[in-house]
């Protein structure tokens, strides 16, 4: 009963909370998210990158998205991370997804710029909002290219944000998807820079292993959308570890029941950094 756009959820955003987008895939990281959504009383995106599909048909995961949406009792958006390809893009927008990335970041700027505004078409046709990225967020969200964090500059953009019309843009700032080797240094300047030239919501991709103060000094400083994937993979896979530890007799249930507790705990504690608690 709750299915609803990107835009609805970021356009309430103020600067004391950030929108957690939310990585899943399959039922039961659906359901974990649900749950803490639904104890915390907030807003929630469900999302899945293209970068993952092989894992996760998007032909079969896509409806046990929509439906674990419309049956949280939170509003909840639900989103394709990472769109590389048009027909990836296409097939998201047909099943129902409410929302689409297209990851141009590794083009040239007008070239970016030009594919993305295909996608701005093509979502619009289906009332859909659209998430792009300018910069390059480094590491690798699934299979996608892994590539240097290259640092969105100012001027670009304002000038990818002004010619595409896209509802949220994700810049780079430092961080990069996966596990961090070392601490990143934040680039904070540049987002302040950046949210004082552009109207435009902005994400943050990479959430997993920043600090508490990270996120907080994030949001503050402008970010409406924060991305965390690998750490609910990695809760997921750390209890189901455990159950098998502990239990020896543990059956597939058990196992599935591991993998709900498991991103239940990490989404549940995002949402609480996030400022997200009671934003339903
Ligand atoms: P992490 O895997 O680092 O949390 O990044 C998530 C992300 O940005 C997905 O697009």
């Amino acid at each position: 009963m709750a299915l609803v756009k990107m835009s609805d959820l970021i356009s309430k955003v103020d600067a004391s909370y950030a929108i957690g987008a939310f990585n899943v895939s399959d039922m039961e990281m659906a359901m974990g998210a649900i749950r803490a959504a639904e104890e915390l009383h907030a807003p929630l995106l469900l999302q899945i990158a293209e970068g993952r599909l092989r894992y996760s048909p998007l032909e079969l995961l896509a409806p046990v998205m929509l439906a674990a949406a419309r049956k949280c009792k939170m509003p909840t958006a639900v989103h394709l991370d990472h769109g590389a390809t048009m027909e990836t893009i296409g097939l998201a927008l047909e099943l129902g997804f409410t929302s689409v990335m297209f990851d141009g970041s590794k083009y040239p700027l007008e070239e970016n710029i030009a594919r993305t505004k295909e996608v701005v078409k093509l979502a619009r046709r289906y009332g859909a909002d659209v998430e792009g990225e300018i910069g390059h967020v480094g590491g690798a969200e699934g299979d996608m290219e892994s590539a240097d964090v290259l640092v969105t500059s100012v001027e670009e953009a304002v000038c990818f944000a002004e010619k595409t019309g896209i509802d949220a843009m994700a810049v780079a700032i430092g961080t990069a998807h996966g596990n961090y080797r070392e601490q990143p240094k934040l680039r904070i300047d540049r987002l302040q820079e950046i949210h004082a030239a552009v109207k435009t919501p902005l994400v943050l991709h990479g959430g997993t292993g920043l600090t508490e103060a990270d996120f907080k000094t994030c949001l503050l400083n402008g970010i409406d959308k924060i991305n965390i994937a690998t750490a609910s993979y990695d809760a997921s896979a750390a209890k189901i570890k455990k159950v098998h530890e502990e239990k020896p007799s543990a059956s597939y249930f058990d196992f599935s029941e591991a993998i709900v507790e498991g991103t239940y705990a990490n989404v549940k504690r995002h949402m609480q950094i996030f400022g997200l608690s009671g934003k339903a």
